[in-house]
This record gives C-alpha cells, sequence and structure tokens, in this order.
C-alpha cells in the first residue's frame, strides 16, 4: 500500500477540488492506497501545517465546489524563502531540503502538485532532487504549455462572457462604449475567447502590443454606421505599442507584481477620442471563483484520475496534459514556458474576419 500526498500550489482555479476527489476516489478504488492533503502549498509542507486526511468522505462533496479545500499560495517557491532575521532584515534562502525531509517524515510514497508554471517550476527540481511528484496544472489564464487546455479556463470564459453580455444590454441603451478588463497577465486567451463569444468590437491582448488610435477609429466607424454603442474587452497584460504594462502594486522576490489599470487608461481614450460615454468594468477575481463548469469538472476528473496512474507507473518529473482528445505525459520540462495566442494564428484571424480589431 502507498501512501501518497496532494498539494494546490499558486493561484486557485474552479475544478482543483475536483482534482482532489478524482485523486482519492482512484487511489482509494483502484489502488488501495492511502492519500494525505497538504494545506497551502509547498509552504504546507515547510511550516510543518497539520495534513488533512483525505478519504471516500472527505471528498464526497467536492465536484461542484470552486476554490480548493487544501488552500493555496502563490509564494510558495521552496528554492525562494523570505527569511525575517531578529533585527528585523530579511534575506532569501533555499529550503528545498526542508520540502524533501518533510515528505520523508510524512511517509509519502509520492507526492501529486496541482499548480501553474511556478508550481511545475518548483517540482521539477525537487523530482532532480530526488522527489517523486507528478504535476496536474491548473490556469484559469490556460497558459501553461503543452497542454492543449487547463481547467478553470472554461469556468472563466462562462463568467467572463455573461459579464460581457449584461454590458451589451446597458451599453445598448445608454449609446456607451462599455470596456470589460478580464485576467490573462501574460497571455489573452480569456480575452480572446470572451471578446469572440460576447461580439466585442476590439479586444486587446498582451501578444498584440495596441494602439487606441486603431480602436477609436474602428468605434467611429461603427457609429458612423448606425451602431450605437461597442464593447472592448482588455487583458489585464495587453500594453500599448509604445507603452508598458499598467501595474496596482508593484512585485519583489515573492510576490508578483498585481497587474491592472489596463482597462481604465483605454478607456479614458476612448473617452477622449471618440466622444462617446465610456464605462469601464474590472471583473477580477469573480473569474476565478464560483462552480466549475461541467466541462471543467469533466477535465480535472480526467487530470486527477491519470496523476494517480502517473504515480503508479512511477513518471516523475511529468505533469498530465492534454493533447487534442487524449491525456498524455507532458515532462515539466517543457510546461515552464507560457502558451501565448499566435498574433497570426487562426483564431486571431477567426476573430479579425469577424470584423474584431486588436489596435
Ligand atoms: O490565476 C492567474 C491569475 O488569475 C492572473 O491572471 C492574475 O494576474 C493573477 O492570477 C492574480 O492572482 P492573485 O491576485 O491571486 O495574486
Amino acid at each position: 500500500m502507498k501512501r501518497i500526498g496532494i498539494l494546490t500550489g499558486g493561484g486557485d482555479a474552479p475544478g482543483l477540488n475536483a482534482v482532489i476527489r478524482a485523486v482519492v476516489l482512484t487511489a482509494i478504488n483502484r489502488y488501495g492506497w492511502e492519500v494525505i492533503g497538504i494545506r497551502q502549498g509547498f509552504d504546507g509542507l515547510l511550516s510543518g501545517l497539520p495534513t488533512v486526511k483525505l478519504d471516500e468522505l472527505a471528498v464526497r462533496d467536492l465536484l461542484l465546489r470552486g476554490g480548493t479545500i487544501l488552500g493555496a499560495v502563490n509564494r510558495g517557491n521552496p528554492f525562494m524563502r523570505k527569511l525575517t532575521k531578529p533585527d528585523g532584515t530579511s534575506e532569501m534562502v533555499d529550503v528545498a531540503d526542508e520540502v524533501l525531509r518533510r515528505m520523508d517524515d510524512l511517509k509519502l510514497d509520492a507526492l501529486i502538485a496541482a499548480g501553474g508554471d511556478g508550481t511545475m517550476a518548483a517540482a521539477l527540481r525537487l523530482v532532480e532532487m530526488g522527489a517523486r511528484i507528478v504535476g496536474v496544472p491548473k490556469t484559469i489564464d490556460n497558459d501553461l504549455a503543452n497542454t492543449d487546455v487547463t481547467f478553470g479556463f472554461d469556468t472563466a470564459l462562462v463568467t467572463a462572457t455573461e459579464a460581457l453580455d449584461k454590458l451589451q444590454t446597458t451599453a445598448e441603451s445608454h449609446d456607451r462604449v462599455m470596456v470589460l478588463e478580464v485576467m490573462g497577465r501574460n497571455a489573452g486567451w480569456i480575452a480572446l475567447t470572451t471578446g469572440v463569444a460576447g461580439g466585442a468590437d476590439a479586444i486587446l491582448i498582451p501578444e498584440i502590443p495596441f494602439s487606441v488610435e486603431v480602436v477609436c477609429n474602428k468605434i467611429k466607424e461603427l457609429f458612423a454606421n448606425g451602431q450605437h454603442y461597442a464593447l472592448v474587452v482588455v487583458a489585464e497584460g495587453a500594453h500599448p505599442i509604445s507603452g508598458e504594462q499598467q501595474y496596482l502594486i508593484k512585485g519583489d522576490a515573492i510576490y508578483e507584481a498585481r497587474l491592472g489599470g489596463v482597462g481604465y487608461l483605454v478607456g479614458n481614450a476612448l473617452q477622449d477620442c471618440t466622444g462617446a460615454e465610456v464605462r469601464v468594468s474590472v471583473l477580477g477575481h469573480v473569474q476565478r471563483g464560483g462552480q466549475p463548469t461541467p466541462r471543467d469538472r469533466w477535465l480535472a476528473s480526467r487530470f486527477g484520475v491519470a496523476s494517480v496512474q502517473f504515480v503508479a507507473e512511477s513518471k516523475w518529473g511529468y505533469m498530465v496534459a492534454l493533447h487534442g482528445t487524449k491525456i498524455a505525459a507532458a515532462p515539466m520540462k517543457d510546461v515552464i514556458d507560457i502558451k501565448r495566442v499566435d498574433p497570426q494564428g487562426e483564431m486571431v484571424q477567426t476573430a479579425r474576419s469577424l470584423g474584431i480589431v486588436f489596435g
């Protein structure tokens, strides 16, 4: 009998609980193994938080629950942990050995780490030090390389499209230009798909630096042709051709910079150049919360089951992935790069054929 651990790292995503459930049920039903939950990602191993016994009863109601019952942190890199010294100063320390020690103390035969690029990068380095870890990809941004899709993305897309649909009805009533800022740090998957699904007139994504004039001219043209409102979707990481990404809070060695503000930058510029009334909505973490869609529950369940199979096959350093319609094994070293929207690709061309501009 094996004893396996599971943790959820990075930002949460709808479907993580469905992964936990699938791991536990597969481990118990198919292999007769025991599963324990590690709280707060790798941080939980380091700070010695109590673990959670995961049996069939514990995961009974998890399929439709958003978030993660194990908790997640996006500062859990064991290779760079902030140590505050008694004199108040701090330094970055590598405490990866401690993770391996704690896994031994817990008598873990293997660890399943569900997370994004940061979690996979840390997991890979731990595997190189001898840890037995397999990965499960998650991010609402859908920007992990070497898997066609991640769970959480479909839920975010549904939430963002609903928001755009709602903005459309009020935009129409008031003859307004509505700007919707959605998540998407380095990749514009949410913005692109939401914009197409919700009938946007312009979509601004990190992969295509924009010129506000192009959007402005598009809106003026629409208005001249009798359309009296317009919808613009902006990814939080989009930036002007000759400008930077917009940040609310600067980052440091532990925390990534917090993006935000590009929606207002675009909205103000559009108001000035079109003369139309413009309103800006920032969707924020609403798109990361709530019940996973059936599609995300299905994908998360497949990933969870496959990750236990990977443990049975000793596929250390591999991440479960979806290639086409099939589950595949992606080496963690190949998933650390970001998967971006191809500016020349079919998806952008599809949007352009529908008359959508990208600035
Ligand atoms: O999950 C990815 C993501 O949603 C990014 O698009 C966003 O920039 C980031 O997480 C925000 O995360 P947090 O506010 O939890 O740091």
